[in-house]
């Protein structure tokens, strides 16, 4: 078993009957989808989902896990996902996938959310590995770019896979991969990003995480915060 096998295994032992849990999505998340099946299908554990993602949204559902459509969740139990960048304050980066608005907004309604991530993904600084994605509004994004440059930044909209064109969300926004200053903190930069108009949602995650499980060579430590 990899080590974001484990962590997902650790976290879906967390399930508990009845409860409404969002998936996130990515390669870690899969695996925890994966053995939430299993679990309902050996255990008959109960269990309401809802995807952060079309691609997690069509596991589930070929897994035969009971899905709820976002429109219709007010909050959740739990939501668990993977994440690019952890820090020492639990801040993430996440948006390497083209789900980020869905990502944020079932962070923010769940009443845990938990993050699984091997030791690759610990940094000392948001954006230490990874440009911050930006998602901005098609119509927007040079105006959005011009702001954030004025503050320092540096980017350019992200190309889709095959490299022929743009990548599109699946709100059908534009990406802006953007470096900053090592010196500007995370609140700095959440603060910033927000307040940019054009900006549809952004990749740092500050205040979300209820816990983070790092898997490192076969084992799980579990980091909490503070109000978990
Ligand atoms: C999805 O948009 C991302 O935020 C993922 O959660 C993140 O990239 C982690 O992916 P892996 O679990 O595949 O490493």
């Amino acid at each position: 078993m990899n080590d974001k096998e484990l962590v997902a295994r650790h976290a879906a032992a967390l399930v508990q009957d009845g409860m409404l849990v969002g998936l996130g999505t990515g390669s870690t998340a899969n695996y925890f989808i994966d053995e939430l099946a299993r679990r309902r299908n050996e255990e008959g554990l109960k269990v309401t989902t809802a995807a952060s993602s079309v691609v997690s949204t069509i596991k589930a559902r070929e897994l035969g896990l009971p899905l709820v459509s976002i429109e219709h969740l007010s909050r959740l139990d739990l939501y668990v996902d993977g994440a690019d960048e952890v820090t020492p304050e639990m801040v993430l980066l996440k948006g390497r996938g083209s789900d980020l608005v869905r990502e944020k907004l079932m962070a923010k309604a769940s009443d845990k959310f938990l993050v699984l991530v091997d030791q690759s993904k610990l940094v000392g600084r948001i954006g230490e590995k990874f440009p911050i994605p930006v998602e901005v509004m098609p119509f927007a994004w040079q105006l959005a770019r011009r702001t954030l440059e004025s503050l320092g930044g540096r980017g350019s909209l992200r190309q889709n896979a095959s490299k022929d064109g743009l990548a599109v969300t699946s709100h059908g926004s534009l990406v802006l991969d953007m470096t900053f200053e090592p010196t500007l903190g995370s609140k700095m930069l959440d603060e910033m990003l927000n307040a940019t108009p054009g900006v549809v949602e952004h990749g740092i995650f500050r205040g979300l995480a209820s816990a983070v499980f790092i898997a490192e060579n076969g084992r799980v430590q579990e980091r909490l915060a503070s109000v978990y």
